[in-house]
C-alpha cells in the first residue's frame, strides 16, 4: 500500500491480542490495510475487517494460543508479528472497590491483572515468539503506558475526590507495564540471534470520551495539551513490525506526547 520497501507488509502474517479493544481495533484494521493476514485473539467477540480471523484465546490459557496458532500456521503460515496488546486497567470512571486506597488494594485484583497483563505476554512470546525463532525471522510489539515508565499522576483523578468517592489509580497496572519493558529487553537478547526483534512500545493516556475533569487535567500536565488519539498509535506498529526498523530490538519507543520528556 505504501509502494515503499522498507514498510511494506503484504502477504505477512499478524497476531493482535486484544485485537477487539479500542487499540486492538486500530492496528488490525491497519495492518490489514497495508495487506497483512491478521488473526485477533481476544475473549470477546466483535465484527472485524474482512479476512481478519478471530480466534477467542485467552492470552493466560497457553494451550488455546497453541491450538490458535496451530490452526493459522494451516491457514498462513508463522506469523512474522505479535502484538502484545491484551491488557485490562482501571478507567478514571471505574467502581470504588477498584480504586481505594493501596493499603487494601485487593489481592484478587493485583492478580487478575498481572496475569492478563505480564503472564498473558509471557505465555504469547513462548509459544508465538518460539514458532518465530524455529523460522529465523519475527517481530513481536509489547505494549506498555507512561504508568510503566513513571507513576500515575494522582492529581488528574482529584475530581473524582471532590465528588466524594475515593479514587487511588491502582498499583497493579503500574507494575504489570513495568514488567513488559524488562520481559522485552530480555527477549530481544535471547532471541537477537534467532532474528526474533522485540520491542516495547510506550504509549500516553488515549482518549476515550473521559469526563471533561480529567481531561482537563490531563492535557494541563502533557506537553501537547491532548491525549493520544487511537490511529495515532499504528505508525509506530507498522514501524517495528516492518524493515524499517531491522536493526531496532529491545528498545522502548515512547509515543507520549511528550509526557516522559519534563
Ligand atoms: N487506552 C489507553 O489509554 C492506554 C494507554 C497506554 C497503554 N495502553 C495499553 O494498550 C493496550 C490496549 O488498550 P485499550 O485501551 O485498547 O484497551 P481495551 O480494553 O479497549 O482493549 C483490551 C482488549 O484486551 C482484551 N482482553 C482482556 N483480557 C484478555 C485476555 N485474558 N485474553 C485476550 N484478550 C483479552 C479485551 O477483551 C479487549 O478487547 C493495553 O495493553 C493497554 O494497557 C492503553
Amino acid at each position: 500500500m505504501t509502494g515503499d520497501p522498507l514498510f511494506d507488509l503484504s502477504g505477512r502474517v499478524a497476531v493482535v491480542t486484544g485485537g477487539v479493544g479500542q487499540l486492538g481495533s486500530v492496528y488490525t484494521a491497519g495492518l490489514a490495510e497495508r495487506g497483512m493476514n491478521v488473526a485477533v485473539f481476544d475473549v470477546v467477540a466483535a465484527d472485524l475487517p474482512e479476512g481478519v480471523l478471530a480466534y477467542e484465546v485467552d492470552v493466560t490459557d497457553r494451550s488455546a494460543i497453541e491450538g490458535a496458532l496451530q490452526a493459522i500456521e494451516a491457514e498462513w503460515g508463522v506469523p512474522h508479528l505479535l502484538v502484545n496488546n491484551a491488557g485490562l486497567d482501571s478507567p478514571p470512571d471505574a467502581p470504588a472497590e477498584e480504586v481505594g486506597p493501596f493499603e487494601s488494594y485487593p489481592e484478587e485484583s493485583f492478580d487478575a491483572v498481572m496475569d492478563v497483563n505480564v503472564k498473558g505476554a509471557f505465555l504469547t512470546s513462548q509459544v508465538i515468539g518460539g514458532a518465530m525463532a524455529r523460522e529465523g525471522r519475527g517481530s513481536i510489539v509489547n505494549v506498555s503506558s507512561i504508568y510503566g515508565l513513571l507513576s500515575p499522576v494522582q492529581d488528574l483523578y482529584a475530581f473524582r475526590r471532590e465528588r466524594g468517592d475515593t479514587f487511588v489509580k491502582p498499583v497493579a497496572y503500574s507494575v504489570s507495564k513495568s514488567a513488559i519493558l524488562n520481559l522485552t529487553r530480555y527477549l530481544a537478547t535471547y532471541w537477537a540471534k534467532a532474528g526474533v526483534r522485540v520491542n516495547t512500545l510506550t504509549l500516553a493516556g488515549v482518549w476515550n470520551d473521559q469526563p471533561p475533569e480529567f481531561l482537563d487535567a490531563y492535557n494541563a500536565r502533557a506537553p501537547m495539551g491532548r491525549m493520544l488519539e487511537a490511529r495515532e498509535a499504528l505508525g509506530a506498529v507498522v514501524f517495528l513490525a516492518s524493515d524499517a526498523s531491522s536493526y531496532v530490538t529491545g528498545s522502548n519507543l515512547v509515543v507520549d506526547g511528550g509526557w516522559s520528556a519534563w
